[in-house]
């Protein structure tokens, strides 16, 4: 197997990274996840653009046009001829000797790997708990950054407690998963967090919000409370790699247990007839 380093494609046991790249001092980069059905990348210009939006917002250059880091990672993906899985880039801000304050002279470092990996469809199938956690993380929840240590404590938290995600609420606000968007399903219609500063934009979420205005499915785009899943019908999480799971049940900060899943499961039929 191949990675992406250094301009090149290398094979992975003889790639490095330099001991003084800001990523690994500051968590000074930005990444992405995308999914490879039958070797096709899907949501590919999607995902490329908030890429290019996350690099905007931290004053991120790419250090070559944005057409030629796509062409690199689909030689990537060729080469190690992936089937069913995902590909995973990231951009540092570049190697510097440690200082907070960055220089705009260095050369953003890119690095890209492959992996087989199938959809949890046990998941999909049998859903999963989920555990209600404080959302500690900074304001910039939008920024796919590599910064990722309030997901990782709360993903650490959900399996420590039996459960599979985290359910992320700013006081009695749901916000979303660990790396996952969340949605509530009630009386019909499917409530979402708004995509501002509190929560990553999910291309998987985007994608089902298209899904459901062209099935009719009422869509809003309004942050739901604890109080309110309460009185939910449905929950369920979306990502890259999860697509759409069904929450059974919420423990932690709130106790709730799901009665149904039905939209869910149409949205989720839904999903694999069209992600092909
Ligand atoms: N996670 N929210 C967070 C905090 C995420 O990290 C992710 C993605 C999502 C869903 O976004 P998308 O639909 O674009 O995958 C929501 C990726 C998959 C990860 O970190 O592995």
């Amino acid at each position: 197997q191949y990675v992406w380093i250094h301009d090149t494609l290398t094979p992975q046991e003889e790639a490095g990274v330099s001991f003084e790249d800001r990523g690994y001092y500051f968590g000074d980069g930005i990444y992405e996840v995308i999914r490879l059905y039958d070797g096709k990348p899907f949501l590919w210009e999607e995902h490329f653009e908030r890429f290019t939006r996350s690099a905007a917002e931290l004053d991120l250059p790419f250090p070559k046009p944005l057409e030629n880091i796509k062409e690199d990672m689909l030689h990537l993906i060729e080469t190690n001829k992936v089937h069913n899985g995902i590909i995973y880039m990231q951009m540092t801000r570049g190697v510097q000797e440690r200082n907070h304050l960055y220089s705009r002279e260095i050369t953003p470092v890119i690095t890209a790997f492959t992996k087989e990996e199938d959809v949890p469809s046990h998941l999909q199938e049998q859903g999963i708990s989920l555990r209600a956690v404080e959302d500690i993380r900074w304001l910039r929840c939008d920024i796919k950054t590599i910064n990722l240590l309030g997901n990782v404590m709360a993903k650490r938290s959900a399996e420590d407690n039996g459960c599979h995600e985290a359910l992320l609420h700013r006081g009695p606000t749901v916000t979303e998963g660990s790396s996952t968007n969340v949605f509530m399903v009630k009386n019909g219609v499917i409530y979402t967090h708004p995509a501002d500063n509190y929560i990553l934009k999910g291309i998987t979420r985007q994608f089902i919000q298209k899904l459901c205005i062209e099935k009719g499915i009422p869509f809003k785009e309004s942050a739901f409370t604890l109080e309110d899943l309460r009185g939910a019908d449905e929950l369920f999480i979306a990502s890259t790699s999860h697509e759409i799971v069904p929450v059974h049940r919420v423990s932690g900060t709130i106790e709730k247990t799901l009665p149904s899943r039905e939209l869910t499961d149409e949205l989720q039929k839904t999903f694999q007839e069209r992600k092909l």
